[in-house]
């Protein structure tokens, strides 16, 4: 039998945005599976989500496709929970030439403490090159629309968050 092929596919995901979508789609094409990662950074400053509720919004975004895709948490080195997962590959993007010199350094080291472990970058779509989750959290508590750059089920939840918030 032929071995599937897992990628993880790590981050903050505070929140998921149209460009993290984008590239788990584009996993799809490499991959048979991949497991969206979120980092628990308990607390965090600045943080606007738990990951409790990451963990559902994302799953939620993704429900459709839980076959190939699952979401999970992780604590600790990724390296060891790629290899816990029994995946081969772990997934990022790269946005433009300043998101490099972070993303090498992180696949070097994976690649050291994962004993070869491989970082695939993908190029993010130019429409989603300007997007991060730090800009979502700065722009949506100032009224800006983020309709365009976070899935639907996201936008809810941020709305729903600050409303709680006030
Ligand atoms: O969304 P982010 O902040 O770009 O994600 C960063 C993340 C979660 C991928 C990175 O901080 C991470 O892998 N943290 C786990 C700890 C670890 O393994 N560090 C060594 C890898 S260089």
């Amino acid at each position: 039998m032929v071995q599937e092929k897992i990628a993880v596919f790590p981050g903050s995901f505070d929140p998921l945005t149209n460009g993290h979508v984008d590239l788990v789609e584009r996993a799809l094409t490499i991959v048979d599976k991949v497991i969206v990662a979120i980092v628990e950074n308990t607390h965090k400053a600045g943080e606007l989500f738990t990951l409790e509720e990451r963990l559902d919004m994302i799953s939620r975004h993704f429900s459709n496709q839980s076959d190939k895709v699952s979401v999970k948490p992780f604590t600790g080195l990724l390296a060891n929970f790629v290899r816990e997962q029994n995946a081969q590959v772990i997934i990022r993007g790269l946005r433009a030439i300043s998101d490099f010199d972070y993303e090498a350094q992180m696949a070097l080291m994976n690649r050291h403490l994962g004993h070869g472990l491989e970082t695939i970058c993908l190029m993010a779509r130019e429409e989603y090159s300007y997007i991060n989750s730090t800009l979502v959290r700065q722009v949506a508590p100032l009224g800006g629309d983020i309709s365009k750059i976070v899935p639907p089920v996201i936008a809810k939840a941020v709305a729903k968050k600050l409303k709680s918030m006030k």
